[in-house]
């Protein structure tokens, strides 16, 4: 079970949630979450503030603690997959994006829209898998 650190989210959910995706899904990635936060994006956490490393299809994201990996999780990129979040109907079905690890989350100068996610991705990241009036949805995600 991956760990997720659940600073502003209801753990036992998310147990309950993770356990029960494992039983159903065994042979895909990951499960965690995502938040989503605004602009201005400077890749402190990882790149000071190069903009170059940004991703040219403009998807990216900052790692959360859990998988952060103390700094080696900059520059990684993860299919991720929008599987549920609590308002229904909030995920855009069938869409999976690949996206760029370019900054960590305590590092960013614009807050989370929740803390405690896998990941919080840019706001039209977040925007082309779910509803972003959302404001976090669980994801499914896979080291490339
Ligand atoms: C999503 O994929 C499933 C299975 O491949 C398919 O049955 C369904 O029609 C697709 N839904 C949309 C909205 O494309
Ligand atoms: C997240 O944590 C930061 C720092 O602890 C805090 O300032 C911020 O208000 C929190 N955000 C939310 C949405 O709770
Ligand atoms: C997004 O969610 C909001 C609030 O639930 C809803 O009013 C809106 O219609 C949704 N947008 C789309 C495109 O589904």
């Amino acid at each position: 079970m991956p760990s997720i650190t659940l600073r502003g989210l209801s753990s036992s959910f998310f147990i309950t949630f993770i356990v029960v995706f494992h039983f159903s899904f065994p042979c895909h990635g990951d499960v965690g979450t995502a938040s989503r936060y605004s602009p201005p994006y400077i890749p402190s956490g990882c790149y000071g503030s190069d903009a170059t490393e940004f991703p040219s299809s403009n998807l990216f994201a900052a790692a959360g603690d859990g998988i952060w990996d103390n700094g080696a999780a900059c520059g990684r990129e993860y299919i991720v997959r929008c599987i549920s979040a609590e308002e229904p109907r909030t995920c855009i079905p069938n869409q999976s994006i690949q996206i760029k690890i370019v900054d960590y989350v305590d590092s960013a100068v614009s807050l989370p829209s929740i803390n405690g996610t896998t990941m919080v991705l840019s706001d039209m990241t977040f925007g082309t898998i779910a509803n972003t009036s959302a404001t976090f949805i669980n994801i499914e995600f896979q080291q490339l």
